[in-house]
């Protein structure tokens, strides 16, 4: 085997034009989306589950109301990353988002395990999310918790709603476009309505201690759920403290995760020199803010120990005795979190049509549905692989495994910049990631950093995923990508 199989790249000039170049098969996208779009569209995706739900799982288990500075990390390493993303979305406008990256960078056997990592993330996102709304769900109309909720046995309530957003998004019904601006625009009012009714009824008891002591971890605790570097140095497990927060931080990455997909949309903005780092930046900017009001208002209203690990938000309306407005803020959060699964489904069916594109999935899995507009066959195969997970495993060990895969992604990306800086220096760069090379050093050092936070249990199943990715690499995409010596050539002539 030879390496340059596994570094072969993409001509960057051949990704740009590659949409001109579209077939039958496989379509051309539309440009026609601008900052805005792409920001209610990133808003979207990224308000869900992570600070509906994880926030009191976190805040009770590990960081407390120190939750807050968990979020504020998780928020400073999405930005660093956003500002890598932002560069080459700007320059590479592509379906493929960090996928084409890679394969116009470091080589095609990293994009394809970019990708691989991108269904992780997207596919085990949506069944995150989907076991948020049947907790909410739960919660607001008084559901059997056996098959509804983060106690449920199988989560009846979450595949319901994956294989029903599964089917909308197969059939490309979209979300008419008032109807996403009407979703987004009640997830970012639930927000603010969180931060501002309930900052009256704070608590300074509840604040303090902000950081609650770090004490050893639990009897009976596996090993493998410590953290990384705990697990590698030695250290006693412990919860809370320093060490807790840090725990947070990497699980609710989670709740950031999802803003790159903004950067799938290159192909179809207007122009994505201007926009792709607006919408990016800007997505990122207002969640931010939003997340730190919700939590540093959330841990305030009740004890963290007293947190609901089912419906934390409207769970804490109830206990002030505002029970109209949990009801409230819990009818929205389901409505809310629809839209997010909705939107990570269609993401993984873009996926799913890039790589069958370039010949690194059988090219009649990702094939556009000629009736329908869509990748139809990957989006029905995914769907049925979110509800199976969205129905055994509980939400904070998907979280962490989402986790894991982005930051891995990111880390990828940061380095991304760096090379192409080097290797293509006269490419047309509308965004320039600032102080380049630190801040890609820096994006990709704190993405490892977070991820040896993670447990070791999260690290092997993330490792047995990443090596089944390579051995399909190994023995298909290899074979079968569209740089493979006489591929083109051999399409050509069966297109004859
Ligand atoms: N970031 C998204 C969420 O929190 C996936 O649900």
């Amino acid at each position: 085997m030879r390496m340059s199989t596994f570094t072969r790249t993409k001509d960057v000039e051949t990704v740009l034009h590659q949409n001109d170049a579209a077939d039958g098969e496989h379509p051309g996208l539309k440009r026609q989306l601008k900052a805005r779009d792409l920001m209610a569209f990133g808003v979207g995706i990224v308000i869900g589950t992570g600070i509906f739900t994880l926030t009191g799982v976190e805040a009770k288990n590990h960081a407390g109301p120190g939750i807050v500075i968990s979020f504020a990390i998780a928020g400073v390493v999405s930005m660093l990353a956003a500002l890598c993303y932002a560069e080459l979305a700007a320059a590479v406008p592509t379906a493929g988002s960090s996928y084409t990256y890679a394969y116009t960078t470091i080589g095609e056997v990293f994009a394809w395990i970019i990708a691989w990592d991108l269904i992780l993330e997207f596919a085990l996102g949506s069944a995150v999310v989907a076991r948020g709304w049947s907790g909410y769900l739960q919660d607001s109309l008084g559901l059997p918790t056996t098959f509804f909720g983060e106690e449920s046995v199988v989560n009846l309530g979450a595949v319901f709603i994956v294989l029903v957003l599964g089917v909308v998004a197969a059939i490309g019904i979209r979300e008419s476009s008032w109807v996403t601006t009407a979703l987004v625009v009640v997830k970012v009012a639930v927000c603010l309505f969180v931060i501002f009714a309930g900052i009256f009824f704070l608590k300074a008891a509840n604040l303090v201690p902000f950081i609650p002591e770090s004490r050893p971890e639990a009897e009976g605790t596996s090993g493998l759920r410590q953290p990384l570097w705990q697990w590698v140095s030695g250290v006693e497990p412990t919860a809370y403290g320093v060490g807790g927060i840090l725990v947070a931080a990497a699980v609710v990455f989670f709740a950031y995760s999802g803003f790159e997909a903004v950067a799938n949309l290159g192909e179809e903005t207007e122009k994505p020199g201007r926009d792709m780092p607006r919408g990016l930046i800007g997505t990122l900017l207002l969640c931010t803010l939003l997340y730190l009001g919700v939590c540093f208002v959330l841990t305030g209203m009740v004890d963290f120990r007293d947190l609901s690990e089912g419906a934390p938000i409207s769970d804490a309306f109830h206990q002030v005795g505002l029970g109209w407005a949990g009801f409230l803020i819990g009818v929205a959060a389901v409505a809310g979190l629809s839209s997010v699964i909705l939107v990570e489904i269609v993401a993984l069916g873009r996926i799913g049509y890039a790589l069958s594109r370039d010949g690194l999935l059988p090219r009649s899995i990702g094939a556009i549905h000629p009736t329908y507009q869509t990748p139809f066959r990957f989006t029905v195969a995914i769907t049925l692989v979110i509800a199976v997970f969205a129905a055994f495993i509980p939400l904070d060990a998907l979280a962490e495994m989402v986790s894991i895969g982005t930051l891995f992604a990111f880390f990828v990306v940061a380095i991304a910049v760096a090379v192409l800086r080097r290797t293509k220096p006269d490419m047309d760069r509308p965004f320039r990631t600032p102080a380049v090379p630190l801040l890609p050093i820096v994006s990709g050092l704190s993405c490892v950093a977070l991820m040896a936070c993670l447990a070791v249990d999260t690290w092997l199943r993330f490792l047995v995923w990443l090596l089944a990715g390579l051995l399909i690499y190994v023995f298909y995409g290899r074979k079968h990508s569209m740089l493979a010596p006489g591929r083109q050539d051999r399409e050509t002539s069966a297109a004859q």
